[in-house]
Order: structure tokens, then sequence, then C-alpha cells
């Protein structure tokens, strides 16, 4: 079997992935027009003409844009339905969901609505599909604290739909201390935490040492950067974190050329745990898991045994029971050993 047949074949975990970067610019104007809202442009072709960034910041732009069509309950049902339709048909058997929420009280939105909508297509999707998912919530971290810690506040309420916070959108000047005392209440209502350190950000090596040793968070999503300090690399292998990687967004916005070789190559052969997800597919050429693990072959010369470490990464960084994640693992074992 040939490389790619086996990673379409393969079950997978997707674990860094923003809902609202999964909005087609199809369901765009299906909502646009649902909602009886203009969207300024002809058609869904200069639409997707409109995605083009070269930084953190021009793409945030887009893509907070983008999601101004979700008003109402069912956006956030269609939107996460037909994202978790289209995992489940690249053999993802499992999810980890982020969503922004400040951005959509920011517009009146109810929260009971974003989560409620979420939540019922994820039980929908697990019924019809058998694809299992659960949800994070993630602050955005160029709005205040104050903003974030209104958006937990109003989502404890519905805490048990989630199973962890994260942190996204823009880094420059938002380090991750800054929102030491949401992760702290989280946590106590027994909430994972992880973090984005997208690659080649301002503070990058010093905000990884933050998520790594004061804040000790559970997970890192990109986190590429860590492979220029051998100490720091020494401190998450100790801690056996995982590190959401995204080959697509990160290979964006690479400005330097200090991490001499492709990502996620320095950083497996640094012997680091890393999984592969897509982040916003449908800002990044709607390339979803499959494309994008397809893409990492060449890229950063994936071998068979690669690609089975990184899907078993997947598994095991999963937040969910021990023995739920031994299940999905001996599926994909069962499935190696048959292909
Ligand atoms: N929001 C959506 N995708 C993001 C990313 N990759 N980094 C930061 N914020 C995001
Ligand atoms: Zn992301």
């Amino acid at each position: 079997m040939d490389l790619t047949d086996f990673i379409r074949g393969m079950p997978k975990s997707e674990n860094h992935v923003h809902l609202e970067g999964t909005l087609e610019a199809e369901m765009k104007f299906a909502l646009a027009k649902r909602n009886g809202m203009d969207l300024p442009f002809a058609d869904v072709a200069a639409m997707k003409a409109s995605y083009v960034y070269h930084d953190l910041p021009s793409f945030l732009a887009i893509y907070y844009d983008g999601m101004k069509v979700l008003q109402k309950e069912p956006d956030f049902y269609d939107l996460t339905y037909a994202y978790l339709a289209k995992a489940a048909s690249q053999n993802v058997i499992y999810t980890e969901m982020f969503f922004d929420p400040q951005e959509h009280l920011k517009r009146g939105v109810a929260m009971a609505d974003v989560i409620g909508g979420i939540t019922r297509a994820r039980h929908d999707a697990e019924q019809a599909l058998g694809i299992r998912s659960q949800l994070i919530l993630c602050f955005v971290r160029d709005l205040s604290a104050e903003s974030a810690m209104e958006a937990l506040d109003a989502a404890l309420p519905f805490k048990a739909d989630l199973v962890g916070v994260g942190l996204d959108s823009d880094e420059a000047g938002n380090p991750p201390e800054k929102f030491r005392e949401h992760f702290a209440k989280a946590r106590a209502h027994g909430l994972k935490v992880t973090a984005h350190c997208d690659v080649d950000q301002i503070d990058t090596l010093q905000n990884l040492r933050t998520v790594l040793t004061d804040l000790s968070l559970d997970r890192i999503d990109h986190g590429g950067n860590i492979v220029q300090s051998p100490e720091l690399v020494a401190i998450a292998k100790e801690r056996g974190i995982y590190f959401t990687v995204c080959p697509t967004f990160s290979g964006t916005l690479r400005r330097t050329e200090e991490v001499p070789v492709d990502i996620v190559r320095a950083m497996l052969d640094a012997g680091l745990n890393v999984t592969i997800s897509s982040d916003d597919p449908a800002y990044m050429g709607s390339e979803y898991m499959d494309d994008v693990l397809i893409r990492a072959v060449e890229r950063s010369a994936l071998t068979r045994e690669d690609l089975i470490t990184i899907a078993r990464n997947g598994f095991e960084s999963a937040w969910l029971p021990e023995a739920d994640k031994a299940a999905m693992v001996a599926r994909l074992d069962a499935y190696v050993n048959a292909a």
C-alpha cells in the first residue's frame, strides 16, 4: 500500500482545529442568506480569492471577518456538523475542536446558542457517523483579560460540554501569563489547559518557557520554535508534553531561518511528541487532515513509522479516559497490522 492510501485508511485524531476556521465559503454564503446579511463578495470564487495573508494578524483579520455570519444556534450546529462529517469521511475517529466565543458574544450571540449548537451537532455526528469529539474554549488573547474572564464565567454553566480551555489569536504583546487566573479557574473546574505558541512570534522562546514551566500547561499548540532551545526541549520531554503541530500554517508564518529544517522533521528528530492537525482548513486551501498529512510526507520526509507515531500521539494526547485512548490506539494497531 502506498503512503497516501495508508494515510487515508488510518484511524486518526485531530486535536487542533478551530471550528470557525472550518467555515467554508459556500456555507458563509448560505448562512448570510439565512440571516439576511449581505457579503461584499460576488461569489464563492471571489471570496476565496480574498483569503490572502502573510502573517498571523493578516490571517486573523480575514478569519474574524468571516465568522460574522454565525448568528444563531442552528448556524453553530451546521458549522460543526459539516466539519465532523468531513473529518469522519477521512477516518478521523476523534477530534478536539477549538471555538472563540468572545467573538460571538461581542455580536450579541448567547453562549447557550454557541455551545448548544456545537454540542447538538457533536452528539448527532457521533450517533450518525461514529465520530467522537470534545470542545475546547479558546481565549482570544488580544482582547482584554476581563473579556476572557466574562467568557469563561458565561461558559462555566456548560462546563460538562467542554473538555478544556485554550489560548489563540495574536500573541504579540499578549503573553500566556496574561491569562494565569483564567487557567487556574478553568483547572479548578476540572478543565484541561493548552495554549498556542505560534511559530516565529515575538518572545516565542520566553512564552514557550512560561507555558512549559511557570503555567505548566497540559499541551502546546504549534510550538515549533522549541527546537531552538535544547533546554526547553529537555523540559518538554521530561514532562511528556504533546505538541499539536499544523504544518500548513507554520509554513506560512516562518520568518527566520533560525529553525534550519522543516519544523515537523526537526521536532520528531528532537524526540518530541508531535501530532499533526489542519488548524483552519477553510482558509488553508480546504486541506483537511488527510491532505495535510499527505503533504507532510513530502514536506517533512515522513516515513510510514513516523506517520504511525504521529497518529498514536494523536490518541495518546487526547483528553479522554485512559481506557478510551487505549481502545483508539488498539484500532490504530489493528489497522497497521492489517495494512
Ligand atoms: N485562530 C485561529 N487559528 C489560529 C492560529 N493558528 N493561531 C492563532 N490564532 C488562531
Ligand atoms: Zn490554531
